[in-house]
């Protein structure tokens, strides 16, 4: 049977900011704890009147990319892909307070200048950034809410779906991932069926790989450790008219 798509209801008290997960977990040890206190808020995203919030003005330098992370886990990915790239600028997402404090200590081990932080549910950031501000959208092994009573709390709906093709530029990516096959599923008809989201996938390999400059989550080690196959989805955000596609680096062509 194919997954009902039963639109969210950011504003409902039944599914506002519920999360899947816990906010905190064991008590973060004195190190993580400081961090906390010292390093968060100076990389937090601050919650901006409607629209005003301009990502690229959150980092000291001009980005030449902005992405954004939405639960993050424990960092890994984000901390990786912010190293490997010091000219983009990343917010990660994370509801998780003790996800949140091994980000920060991966910033700062790493010194990491190119990572700002959210450290609350996404939706709160929804409406926030202005239109086409984003080249990219990562949401990996989100949580998969498997009741189907529950399906409308999942993070792929049509509202978060218009959200991302919003703040997306044309040609940027949707990149998800899931080890729940019903999720993947939801995700690719959700996309399919918006008109801003196209996929290029050509055969199995192109969803049975993980893109080649993506490291392995901590979630999905242990989907694989489970024996459970994942499933990645990279989704392009159609051009707006007018809008052009960005430019590939000279001598590609
Ligand atoms: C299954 S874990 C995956 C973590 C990581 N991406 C990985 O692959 O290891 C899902 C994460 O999403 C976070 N999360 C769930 N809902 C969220 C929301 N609305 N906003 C921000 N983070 C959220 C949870 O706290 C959790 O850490």
């Amino acid at each position: 049977m194919s997954p009902r798509f039963v639109p969210l209801s950011v504003a409902s008290d039944d599914t506002r900011l519920r999360l899947y997960g816990r906010r905190r977990g064991r008590k973060l040890r004195a190190g993580r704890l400081g961090l906390t206190e010292t390093l968060l808020p100076r990389l937090r995203v601050p919650l901006a009147p409607a629209g005003a919030l301009d990502p690229a003005a959150l980092f000291p330098f001009k980005p030449r990319e902005i992405r954004l992370e939405i639960g993050f886990g424990a960092g890994e990915h984000l901390a990786h892909q912010a190293k490997a790239n010091p000219d983009i600028g990343f917010i990660g997402c994370e509801a998780f307070v003790n996800g949140v404090a091994a980000l920060l200590a991966r910033v700062r081990a790493e010194n990491l200048g190119n990572v700002r932080v959210l450290d609350d549910d996404v939706r709160l950031l929804f409406g926030l950034l202005p239109e086409a501000s984003l080249d990219r959208v990562v949401a990996l092994f989100p949580d998969p809410w498997p009741k189907t009573r529950h399906h409308r709390r999942r993070l792929i709906q049509p509202e978060t779906l218009d959200e991302f093709a919003r703040v997306l530029k044309g040609g940027g990516e949707l990149r998800f991932a899931t080890d729940h096959m019903g999720y993947a599923r939801w995700t690719l008809l959700g996309c399919l069926g918006h008109p801003a989201f196209s996929w290029a996938a050509r055969s199995s390999r192109d969803w049975r790989a993980r893109p080649g400059d993506s490291p392995q989550t901590r979630y999905e080690a242990k989907a694989h450790r489970h024996g459970r196959a994942c499933v990645y989805l990279v989704f392009q955000r159609v051009p707006r008219p007018g809008e052009g596609l960005p430019r590939p680096p000279a001598g590609d062509i």
